[in-house]
């Protein structure tokens, strides 16, 4: 069983770098040393003795750093749990699990385009950061502008950067699949089959980048999102249908994924897109 760790760490910095964005650095050596990018950690919200909120909120790992041992988050406040973790200061402490799940799986050979939008930009910098160096593609997208998150770190690694945004303030006027969709139409059929897309955002933006990559015959992973009480197999609240195949008896068989613990990070094609 991959390593885990359920531990009290001592938050370093929760600063906020958007107008509803944070970003959390907490210690945690023996998770940086073992988190892979697309993995995620529950975090619990709550004081230790204190169980309010009562389930544990799952964030993915955005950054790790092996020789300071921290660990960052990368959030959005949305709700009730978000908001009380912005709340937290430097030197508070906080209980995570992690980390959980299976992470981005990247082939050998291949061109690594990573497609994120809004807050799916998270996990994708720890795995631009992983594999920086190598020749490949980052299709940033959000709605505008100040919302492209982390697009200067992005930029360190080296990789070509195409970015969209909703309102036309910078880069392509429109969604990030549209920049994706450029990208394999300007090249020939030899390059689009070495490409490998790493994606995670939204589920219908998902979806998009799903079809893009099919009609190109790419490759596709996706990082998807789902509600978790445990992120760890143990509660099924978390399942997603799994595409139709036949089943042992005959005819088709309706499975289910769980994502915390066969993803987030599916192959697109293990997915039933018209169910989830
Ligand atoms: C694997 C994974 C990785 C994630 N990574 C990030 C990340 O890096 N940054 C980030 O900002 N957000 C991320 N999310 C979404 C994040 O978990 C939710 O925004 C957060 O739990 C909302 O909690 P809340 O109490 O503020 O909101 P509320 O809406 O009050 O939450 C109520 C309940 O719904 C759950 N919930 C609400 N929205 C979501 C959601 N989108 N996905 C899953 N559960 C949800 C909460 O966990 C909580 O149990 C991730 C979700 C998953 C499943
Ligand atoms: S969150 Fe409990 S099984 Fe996935």
């Amino acid at each position: 069983m991959p390593a885990r760790y359920d531990q009290t760490q001592t938050i370093i910095q929760n600063c906020q770098t958007g107008p509803d964005t944070f970003l959390m650095r907490v210690d945690g050596p023996e998770m940086a040393q073992n988190a892979r990018p697309g993995q995620f950690a529950m975090l619990k919200i709550g004081a230790e003795e204190n169980y309010d909120p009562l389930l544990r909120r799952p964030l993915s790992i955005h950054r790790t750093s092996k020789e300071k041992g921290t660990v960052d988050f990368l959030y959005k406040v949305t709700g009730r749990g978000t908001k009380l973790l912005a709340k937290k200061k430097a030197g508070e402490r906080i209980k995570i699990l992690g980390p959980l799940g299976r992470g981005f799986r990247i082939m050998d050979d291949t061109v690594p385009v990573l497609v994120g939008g809004g807050l799916g930009v998270a996990p994708l910098l720890f795995l631009a950061e992983e594999i920086s160096g190598r020749k490949g593609v980052i299709c940033l997208g959000a709605v505008t502008r100040n919302q492209l998150l982390e697009i200067d770190k992005f930029r360190e690694t080296g990789m070509e950067i195409l970015v969209a945004t909703e309102d036309g303030s910078l880069g392509l006027h429109g969604f990030v699949t549209e920049v994706l969709d450029r990208m394999f139409a300007g090249l020939d059929h030899a390059s689009r089959q070495r490409i490998q897309v790493l994606s995670c955002g939204p589920t219908p933006m998902l979806k998009a980048v799903k079809r893009v990559c099919d009609h190109y015959g790419a490759n596709c992973q996706v990082s998807l999102e789902a509600f978790m009480a445990c992120g760890s197999g143990l509660c099924l609240g978390c399942a997603v249908p799994a595409a139709p195949r036949p089943s042992r008896k005959g005819g088709e068989g309706t499975d289910f994924l769980h994502v915390c613990k066969e993803g987030p990070v599916f192959q697109a094609d293990q997915i039933d897109w018209e169910r989830i």
